[in-house]
């Protein structure tokens, strides 16, 4: 009996001491005031929203988007969230950057030149589709993957060089719940935002000796016009699936990913089901701090203990809605 104690305290005792050696490991986290921030697909949605949390910490701002007239709009309103109206400034660049690197290379030139090298990236321009597999045509997949995808590439091959000069920086790929895991509807989707964690992972680990860190984001469904368009085309099993996680403000979510990424933390994630995913998925990620892969360590067999109540969950709503669909079609056949 008194031995189980032992081992209790010498294990509360390990706790303690990785979690006051935590701060020693994790990098300092990255002042934007006066520094550059550039935001893909900043025009609206979550991109916006981050502008919005950047201008409000005293950052000059460069919004890449496609559509100069949105650009403009949304200009107008993060001017509105200045810390500081006379040093600071945003600058719009209409450029498609999925399409062609040297189009996206001159535009973060022409950025760089005005308000220096950039300090954060934010790859954020992305897009969202669902359909069942066979019904998703097959340029959906290559139009996915080109979005979300290579315009992430393309948009930080562009910035690494000056970063790497500067021996500072940090970039943001942004994700989804639906790159954590694979869900009904989301065949195209899912495949573009795990290319991502390829990505991130890899480029981290060449980064981090120049001090450079990436952070992969995983918002929730998040109320943006993208997700009101998406809703239009939902399946009704994803519908039913996605329900579980419910639905985030574009504000919250900015504010999430800015605040781990200046902190260089690897993983952005938000609310329990966030946590959960992130613990159960971590594999052989970057880790910044020791409390975090303790949690990892000791969560992730409960975690996954949990995840196959919510397999078993979403199974059985795909099979009803089977079943469903199935009814329908015999009730047509014999009216
Ligand atoms: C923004 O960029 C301008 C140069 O275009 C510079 O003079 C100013 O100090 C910068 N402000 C901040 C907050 O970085
Ligand atoms: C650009 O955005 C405006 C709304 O601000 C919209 O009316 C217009 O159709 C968009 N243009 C393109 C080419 O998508």
């Amino acid at each position: 009996m008194i031995s189980w104690w032992i081992i209790l305290a010498i294990f509360m005792i390990f706790l303690i001491i990785l979690y006051f050696a935590s701060p020693l490991i994790t990098p300092k986290a990255l002042k934007l005031q006066s520094s550059h921030v550039l935001v893909t697909g900043g025009s609206s949605g979550i991109g916006k929203a981050l502008a919005i949390n950047v201008a409000k910490r005293g950052a000059n701002i460069t919004l890449l988007a496609r559509n100069k007239s949105k650009l403009q709009e949304a200009k107008v309103e993060v001017e509105k969230h200045f810390l500081n109206k006379d040093s600071q400034s945003v600058i719009c660049i209409s450029v498609d950057i999925s399409k062609d690197y040297e189009a996206v290379e001159k535009a973060v030139q022409q950025a760089e030149d005005k308000f220096g090298p950039v300090a954060l990236l934010v790859n954020c321009a992305g897009t969202s589709m669902t359909g069942v597999f066979e019904e998703i045509l097959p340029s959906e997949f290559k139009r996915m993957l080109d979005i979300n995808y290579l315009g992430s590439v393309y948009v930080t091959r562009a910035v690494v060089p000056s970063m790497k000069k500067q021996q500072l920086g940090r970039i943001v790929f942004v994700s989804s719940q639906a790159g954590q895991l694979g869900l009904f509807g989301y065949t195209a989707y899912s495949a573009s935002k795990f290319a991502l964690r390829g990505l991130a992972e890899a480029l981290q680990m060449e980064l981090k000796p120049y001090h450079i860190r990436v952070t992969l984001a995983f918002p929730p469904d998040t109320d943006t016009p993208g997700y009101a368009e998406e809703q239009k085309s939902k399946p009704k099993e994803t519908h039913l699936i996605s329900e579980v996680a419910g639905l985030f403000s574009p504000h919250e979510v900015a504010k999430s990913i800015i605040e781990d990424s200046t902190h260089g933390k690897f993983f952005s994630y938000m609310g329990l089901d966030g946590y959960m995913l992130s613990c159960l998925t971590c594999g052989m990620s970057p880790v910044i701090s020791m409390m975090d892969a303790t949690q990892q360590v000791i969560t992730s067999g409960i975690f996954r203990v949990i995840s196959l109540f919510y397999l078993d969950y979403f199974d059985r709503i795909v099979q009803k809605c089977k079943l469903e669909r199935e009814n329908i079609k015999d009730d047509k056949k014999t009216s």
